[in-house]
């Protein structure tokens, strides 16, 4: 990278305080980096501040985190590399760079828009409300105190419903949807404080109009939430009382989200999402058992007969395989797919996150050859694969 602008970036990346985001595109992939693509973003762990590197072939997404001299090193091998863009957030100012053919060097500096400088602020405490503050939609689904206070058993759905939508702001996606009101449907919708969180989030706070459906079999649940939802005087917000693969939707969900969506729920889910062409997917599986009858009544491939003898790793392994082969079916339909960690196992198990935006252009030939030869070691035949291709989407 020119020396012309490295210690801008390097300086904007390391100001902990005011450093957002930054993707590195255009990068020269070589034997020891065959990266494509690199994104940075500040992410917390256990309270701690941390950069998040994502480094993106295309193929694969690798994310590490970075913090102190790591993050120094890991900033100064990413300065190394021949790049053609970078576009970099902090809360003072937007930087873009761009490399011509010729290697001449343009760069733009703005000042950094508001939204941007009050999401820096609340980043540190939480993207959706912090607690402390009385909040009437907090306080009408139970979350919070009169007072304020997010009530001792309801603080694991907090952090979780917290961390769902940082993930999903963090696509850097929700700004480009054009279409008005984008539709978000949350498959499996539960409680639907997540229903209720990302209506808020995505309606108040970026201030993007949305219209929400909520969708379960638990008809008592819902009941309740439009109760909820009329007192709130909140609208175009519904909950219908169906199974996921029943749904017929009115307009394509722009978004489709599942929390912890059981077992096949969630292929179900991810099926209508591809089905209809959902710009951005999250989803949190939940349990697993589809895969691991599959594999629990198949002699395993010998070089791993080691392994599955034992019960809980062959359990373990279902969730894996599972996830990657919806994944993967995930990419085969154009969508640029993360695997990741959702929130700390001390708050759910069930914490793998799958996070899925669509692009345009057609996936490599190598994703859908990696998908068959998943499989035919393993001998098995994924959920999401049938409900597709009875729909006759592949
Ligand atoms: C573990 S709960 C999660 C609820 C909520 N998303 C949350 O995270 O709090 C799973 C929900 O999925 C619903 N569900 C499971 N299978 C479903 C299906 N095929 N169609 C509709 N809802 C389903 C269940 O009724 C249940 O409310």
């Amino acid at each position: 990278m020119s020396a012309e602008y490295r210690p801008l970036i390097e300086k904007a990346v390391l100001d902990e305080a005011a450093f957002i985001r930054a993707t590195f595109t255009g990068l020269v992939p070589t034997a020891e980096e065959p990266w494509k693509k690199v994104t940075l973003r500040t992410v917390e762990i256990r309270g701690v501040p941390h950069v998040q590197f994502s480094y993106f072939d295309e193929r694969r997404c690798i994310a590490k985190n970075y913090r102190g001299p790591e993050l120094y090193e890991a900033l100064m091998r990413l300065l190394e590399w021949p790049v053609r863009n970078v576009s970099l957030d902090t809360t003072a100012e937007s930087i873009q760079v761009t490399v011509a053919v010729n290697g001449k060097v343009a760069i733009r500096r703005q000042p950094a828009k508001a939204v941007e400088a009050v999401r820096a602020h609340d980043r540190k405490k939480s993207l959706l409300l912090p607690d402390g503050e009385p909040n009437a939609y907090l306080q009408a689904i139970g979350f919070m105190t009169k007072d304020g206070q997010i009530r001792a058993d309801k603080q694991r759905k907090f952090k979780q419903t917290n961390e769902f939508l940082k993930f999903l702001d963090q696509t850097g996606e929700l700004e480009k949807l054009d279409e008005r009101p984008i539709h978000v449907v949350d498959f499996g919708c539960g409680n639907a404080y997540l229903t209720f969180a990302v209506y808020h989030f995505l309606n108040s706070v970026k201030q993007i109009p949305t219209r929400v459906t909520g969708i379960d079999t638990r008809e008592d649940l819902l009941a309740n939430h439009r109760q909820t939802a009329a007192d709130l005087g909140w609208q175009d917000f519904s909950f219908l009382a169906q199974r996921i693969e029943e749904y017929v939707p009115d307009s394509p969900p722009t978004i489709a989200i599942a929390l912890h969506a059981c077992d096949t729920a969630t292929d179900d889910a991810l099926a209508m999402a591809i089905r209809h062409g959902s710009k951005i997917i999250l989803s949190v599986p939940c349990c697993h058992h589809h895969l691991q009858a599959q594999l629990s009544a198949a002699a395993p491939p010998a070089e791993m007969a080691a392994a599955m003898q034992h019960g809980i790793l062959l359990e373990r392994m279902g969730d894996i395989l599972t996830d990657a082969f919806r994944a993967q079916i995930l990419r085969m339909h154009g969508y640029e797919t993360d695997v990741i960690q959702f929130v700390s196992a001390e708050h759910t198990a069930k914490n793998v996150l799958i996070r899925a935006v669509l692009r345009s252009g057609s996936p490599s030939p190598r994703v859908a050859e990696e998908y068959a030869a998943m499989k035919a070691f393993w001998g098995v035949t994924p959920y999401l694969e049938k409900l597709i291709s009875a729909a006759a989407v592949v």
